[in-house]
C-alpha cells in the first residue's frame, strides 16, 4: 500500500493525475466510482481537466460503488443522483455507459448482475473509495464477509447518523443499501482511498497498521497488490 499524506488541494491533484495517466494509454478504461463528501475536490478536478482538453471521458464505463435502497435516480439523496450532478453532466461521458446500483430492485439476481456487468465490461481499472468513520468501504460495514459480492446491506446506526448531513432528519437517512461486496472491490486493478479529516484519523490507523479483519473492511485493503492511500494532514494525525 502506498500512502501519501498531502494537502486536500494537493490530494485532489495528484489523484487526477492518476485518472489522465491512466485514459491517456486505455481511452475505454472501466471507473469505479464513489460518493460521498470526499471526492468532491476530485471531481472538481477532473471536471476542470476536462473542459481544459487533458482528460476525456467519452469511451469510459464507470460502475458506483453502492445506491441508498428506496431512493430512485431522481432523488436528490440518491448516489445516481450525486454522480449525474457533480461528474456526469460536467464532462464528457456517454450518461449511457454509467452504472450505479438500483436502490429499487434489490434481488439478488440483480446484485450479481452487476458483478457480471464488471466483469463482461473487463474489470475495474481504478476503483476509488472513501472511508467510513467505521473502516466500511462502498457500504460494507464491519462484520461483512470478504469473499461477499454485490448485495444489499443493513446500513448501521453510526453511517446513518454520519449521513444525516444530508438528509432533513435521521428518520429519513435510508436503512439499507445495495454496495458492491468486498471481493468485488478487491478485484479492481487499482485502488485509490482517500481519508480526509480529524474524523477519520483514527480508522486511518486502523487500516494501515491494525489487523486484517473483518471488523475493519478497509483493512483488506492491505492485501490487495495497487493501494494508493491519499491522507490529508488532519487524517494523518495519528499515523505520522
Ligand atoms: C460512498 C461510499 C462510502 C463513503 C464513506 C465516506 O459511495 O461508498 O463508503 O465513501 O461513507 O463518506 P464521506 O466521504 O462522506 O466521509
Amino acid at each position: 500500500m502506498k500512502i501519501i499524506i498531502d494537502s486536500r488541494e494537493n490530494i485532489a491533484k495528484k489523484a487526477a493525475l492518476r485518472y489522465v495517466e491512466l485514459l491517456s494509454k486505455k481511452p475505454d478504461a472501466i471507473l469505479g466510482y464513489a460518493t460521498g463528501s470526499t471526492p468532491l475536490d476530485l471531481y472538481g478536478e477532473l471536471v476542470k481537466l476536462n473542459k481544459e482538453g487533458k482528460i476525456s471521458f467519452k469511451d469510459v464505463t464507470t460502475f458506483n460503488l453502492d445506491e441508498y435502497v428506496g431512493l430512485d435516480g431522481s432523488h436528490d439523496q440518491s448516489y445516481r443522483y450525486f454522480m449525474n450532478t457533480n461528474l456526469f453532466s460536467k464532462v464528457d461521458i456517454d450518461v449511457s455507459k454509467t452504472n450505479v446500483p438500483s436502490g429499487l430492485d434489490t434481488s439478488a439476481e440483480t446484485a450479481a448482475a452487476y458483478d457480471k456487468a464488471i466483469e463482461a465490461a473487463g474489470g475495474i481499472d481504478i476503483q476509488l473509495l472513501g472511508i467510513g468513520n467505521n473502516g466500511h468501504i462502498g457500504f460494507n460495514e464491519p462484520g461483512t464477509p470478504f469473499g461477499s459480492s454485490t448485495h444489499m446491506v443493513e446500513l448501521t446506526e453510526s453511517t446513518r447518523e454520519a449521513n444525516k448531513r444530508f438528509f432533513a432528519s435521521i428518520d429519513d437517512v435510508p436503512t439499507h443499501a445495495v454496495t458492491m461486496g468486498i471481493k468485488t472491490v478487491m478485484n479492481a486493478k487499482s485502488i485509490i482511498i482517500i481519508a480526509l479529516g480529524k474524523a477519520k484519523a483514527e480508522i486511518v490507523k486502523k487500516t494501515i497498521y491494525g489487523d486484517v479483519t473483518p471488523d475493519v473492511p478497509a483493512s483488506v485493503l492491505q492485501l490487495h497488490p495497487d493501494v494508493e492511500f491519499y491522507i490529508d494532514e488532519e487524517a494523518a494525525e495519528l499515523i505520522k
